[in-house]
C-alpha cells in the first residue's frame, strides 16, 4: 500500500478545521513511534518510507511549522509568526508554542493507522507533555528510534536537500535527485531549499540538537523504549534496519506478554 501518497495529512496541517482525504483502515496493532536524531539524519525520509510500509501517519512538527508559513497573515497567530522567526535562524521554537500546535491536533494521535512522530518531542518538557497526552488518550508508544550518523555526513545531507513546496516530499541533489530538476516526482510541485539549510543555520541547529537530544535519549532509554539505528547507507537499507529494530521489539514484547500470562496461569 502506498499509504503516504493517499494520506494528505490535512488534519495535521490544518488542525481542527482539517480533514484527511484518505484515512487508512483501523489496524489490529497500529504502529506508534517517535523518531529522534540530529537535523538531516534522515528522519523525514524514513518517516515517509515507514508510513508507506505500515500505514502510520507521518506527523512532523517541522512540516507543520513550514506549512503554517504558507498561510495568509490573517490565519497566522502572533505565536505562529514568532515561531517561524525562531525556526528561520535554526533555533528551537519555545515549548509552549509547539505544544499549543500539537495539542490542537491531538485527534491525529488516534489515527487508525497509527503515527510516526518526526521532530517532536525535542525537549524533556515536550516529552513529558506527550506522555500525559498519550495517557489521557489511553495510547502507548511502541518504540523510539534514535538515528545515528557522523556530523560530516549530516552536513552533506542538509546542504543538498530539496523539499516539495506542495506535498513536502524530500529529495537530495545527488543521493535522491528528482527525475526533472526542481520538480517533485510525486505531485509535480516546485522543489525549494529550506531557509534553515543555509550553513549558518545548520551550525545553530546541530548545536541545539546536541543539547536537546541527549536528555531525550536518557528519558526514553529509562522507559525501555529506545532503539538506536545507524543511519548510514541508502534510505532503503536504513528503513530495513529500522523495521528489523521494530520487529525485534515486537517479538520481545510478545514473549514478555506470553511469559506474564504463563506466570498468571501457574498461580
Ligand atoms: P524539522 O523539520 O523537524 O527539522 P530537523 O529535525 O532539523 O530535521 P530535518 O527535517 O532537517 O532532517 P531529517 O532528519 O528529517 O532529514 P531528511 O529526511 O529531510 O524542524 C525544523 C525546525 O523547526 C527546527 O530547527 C525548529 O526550529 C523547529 N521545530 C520543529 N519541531 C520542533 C519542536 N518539537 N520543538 C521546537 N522547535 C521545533 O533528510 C535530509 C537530506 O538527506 C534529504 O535531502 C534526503 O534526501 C537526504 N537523505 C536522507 N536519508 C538519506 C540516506 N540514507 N542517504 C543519503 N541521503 C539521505
Amino acid at each position: 500500500m502506498d499509504a503516504q501518497s493517499q494520506n494528505d495529512r490535512v488534519a495535521w496541517f490544518r488542525g481542527r478545521i482539517g480533514k484527511c482525504s484518505h484515512l487508512p483502515g483501523r489496524l489490529n496493532r497500529p504502529l506508534r513511534v517517535v523518531l529522534l536524531g540530529a537535523p538531516g539524519v534522515g528522519k523525514g525520509t524514513q518517516a515517509a518510507l515507514l508510513s508507506r510500509r505500515y500505514g502510520a501517519c507521518h506527523l512532523s512538527t517541522g512540516d507543520l511549522l513550514r506549512e503554517a508559513k504558507t498561510q495568509n497573515s490573517r490565519e497566522q497567530t502572533l505565536a505562529l509568526s514568532s515561531a517561524l522567526n525562531y525556526m528561520r535562524h535554526g533555533a528551537l521554537v519555545p515549548d509552549t508554542i509547539v505544544w499549543q500546535l500539537v495539542r490542537e491536533r491531538s485527534g491525529c494521535f488516534q489515527c487508525p493507522g497509527g503515527f510516526i512522530l518526526d521532530g517532536f518531542p525535542r525537549t524533556l518538557a515536550q516529552a513529558a507533555a506527550l506522555q500525559h497526552l498519550m495517557e489521557a488518550e489511553a495510547l502507548q508508544l511502541d518504540a523510539v528510534i534514535n538515528f545515528e550518523l557522523p556530523a560530516s555526513e549530516i552536513v552533506a545531507r542538509l546542504s543538498g536537500r530539496r523539499t516539495c513546496a506542495n506535498c513536502k516530499a524530500v529529495f537530495h541533489i545527488t543521493s535522491q535527485p528528482p527525475q526533472f530538476a526542481d520538480t517533485c516526482d510525486r505531485c509535480g510541485g516546485v522543489l525549494y531549499q529550506r531557509e534553515d539549510d543555509r550553513a549558518k543555520a545548520i551550525a545553530v541547529r546541530l548545536q541545539a540538537s546536541e543539547r536537546s537530544t541527549a536528555p531525550l535519549i536518557d528519558f526514553y532509554s529509562a522507559k525501555g523504549l529506545l532503539s538506536s539505528v545507524p543511519a548510514a547507507g541508502e534510505p532503503d537499507q536504513v528503513c530495513l534496519r529500522t523495521m528489523a529494530a521494530l520487529e525485534e521489539r515486537e517479538v520481545n514484547r510478545a514473549a514478555e506478554a506470553h511469559s506474564g500470562n504463563a506466570s498468571v496461569a501457574a498461580l
